[in-house]
């Protein structure tokens, strides 16, 4: 049940993560191709809110650069007193706000939508002030517990480090994620003291403060505790970049995608694959990747937000920022470098390098070949070791190449140069002036027969080794 009430996010990233020994701030540290802090802020988006402020402190400039324009307000907390401290950095940018706000923590990057709506709903149904997501642990160290009274109500949340043996064995924990009334948040955290075994505002606080008041203090007791797993060091990083992987690989699984082997396929979280494509072993899609419908990906290939249209077939090769039109083909052992474009039905084969180059449709480039800075005509062969010499030591130069060319074995075409429609390349010719529609262009010494040369030459030989 949707509200229409507005609601506003806030994420909690000043902290340094000592643990996670790293120059990066700990909110930065990317899985599935995104920061820890962007996958929080895009669950908080996903669940209505429309203000999301970002509350930054150690490499603050970094993760603030590191996040996407324009989608978030950014809040410094220059000394990191606590998680209490860290929430009041907001209040200023939300100050023509009220209503709800939905706090979570930047190194929770599972939390979906789901658990945020679910919180959301539970809060806006009971009327409360605050309510906090709370699950149950086997093992609930490190985690602050959830104390209730008699009645059942939470009265307060007691640390980790804070907490008598008797308050240890709880199981119920806080998650960290919490929906609280702005006015209501704003009014209690100045009150919060730090007088605690670790000299910080906690922001767990609120809870005894709101239930101190006589206000609706809620806990949404979710039966999965895995959504609200932290992130403190690159262990639980890792774990948790598995989790959100199979995640990934089950959403294109369930929209048509072959995976040969979910134990080695990496698709980051803004790649999108069209229905009826064949995703094979130890391939890994990257950043934003588009690949089309009926497509052909791996064995054993890195797509670095590379477009393939529908029907191309990549095999284990390297394509990085380039693009596939429908049914193209690469490799295997191809290297596709930013800006090249193959066309329809093209064709690039064993370790073959294409960088910046144009492509027209059916063009063939099967064996051996640098191909760089150049365009080239539909329906072209180019042949075996051909090398487009486009780098004088200072300046780059182009190539063209025209439709219908041939380009023989082992040429080297010397850039700036342009090989007109129709026209032939010999083998083994070094190209440097251009050369005209439909003629030959021969660069290569001729070729000199010596009659009998081997058979005297062995002979002479066998004459001064004996
Ligand atoms: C916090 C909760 C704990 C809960 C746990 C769930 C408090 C006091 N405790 O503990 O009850 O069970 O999360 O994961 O809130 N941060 C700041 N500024 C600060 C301190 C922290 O921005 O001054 C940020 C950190 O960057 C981090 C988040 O707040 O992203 C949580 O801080 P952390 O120190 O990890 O809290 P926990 O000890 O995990
Ligand atoms: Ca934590």
């Amino acid at each position: 049940m949707p509200t229409e009430r507005p609601i506003a996010g806030v994420i909690l990233a000043a902290g340094k993560g000592t643990r996670m020994k790293s120059d990066l701030p700990k909110c930065l540290h990317a899985l599935a191709g995104l920061p820890m802090a962007e996958h929080v802020g895009r669950a908080l988006a996903s669940a209505g809110c429309s203000l999301i402020v970002v509350i930054i402190g150690h490499g603050g400039e970094l993760l603030q650069a590191g996040l996407p324009e324009g989608r978030y307000t950014f809040c410094t907390q220059s000394e990191q007193l606590g998680t209490g401290h860290a929430v009041q950095m907001a209040e200023l940018a939300l100050r023509q706000y009220d209503g709800p706000v939905l706090i979570a923590a930047g190194d929770t990057p599972l939390l979906s939508s789901t658990e945020l709506m679910e919180l959301r709903t539970h809060h806006e149904r009971a009327g409360a002030a605050v309510t906090l997501a709370s699950c149950c642990l086997k093992d609930p160290t490190g985690y602050g517990r959830v104390m209730r009274g008699l009645d059942g109500r939470v009265t307060r949340i007691v640390e980790q480090k804070d907490a008598n043996d008797l308050e240890r064995s709880v199981k119920e924990v806080n998650s960290g994620v919490y929906v609280v009334e702005s006015s209501v948040l704003f009014r209690l955290l100045p009150r919060l003291g730090a007088n605690n075994a670790q000299g910080e505002i906690y922001l767990t606080d609120i809870v005894a403060e709101a239930a101190r008041d006589g206000l609706r203090v809620e806990a949404c007791l979710f039966d999965d505790p895995s959504a609200f797993a932290g992130v403190n060091d690159r262990w639980q990083l890792a774990q948790a970049a598995t989790v959100m992987r199979e995640r990934i690989l089950r959403k294109w699984a369930m929209n048509g995608v072959s995976i040969e082997d979910p134990g080695t396929t990496f698709i980051d979280a803004d790649v999108v694959i069209g229905p009826d494509t064949m995703i094979r072993a130890m391939t890994l899609l990257e950043g934003n990747t588009a690949i089309g419908a009926g497509c052909m990906v791996g064995p054993g290939t890195q797509i670095i937000s590379g477009t393939l249209e529908d029907e191309a077939v990549v095999i284990q090769s390297v394509v990085n920022r380039a693009t596939l039109r429908k049914g193209a083909r690469c490799g295997p052992f191809a290297h596709l470098r930013p800006g090249t474009i193959l066309g329809e039905r093209a064709k690039v084969g064993n370790f073959v390098e294409v960088k910046k180059a144009s492509l027209g449709d059916n063009v063939s480039i099967s064996h051996l070949s640098y191909i760089g800075d150049a365009t080239v005509g539909a329906g072209t062969n180019i042949g075996a070791g051909t090398i487009t010499c486009n780098y004088d030591g200072i300046r780059k130069f182009t190539t063209t190449i025209g439709e219908g060319c041939f380009i023989g074995s082992n040429s080297t075409l010397v850039a700036p140069v342009q090989i007109g429609n129709g026209a032939f390349v010999a083998a083994g010719s070094v190209i440097t002036r251009d050369v005209a529609t439909d003629a030959l262009a021969l660069g290569r010494a001729r070729q000199e027969d010596k009659e009998g040369w081997a058979a005297r030459w062995r002979k002479q030989s066998q004459v001064e080794g004996s």
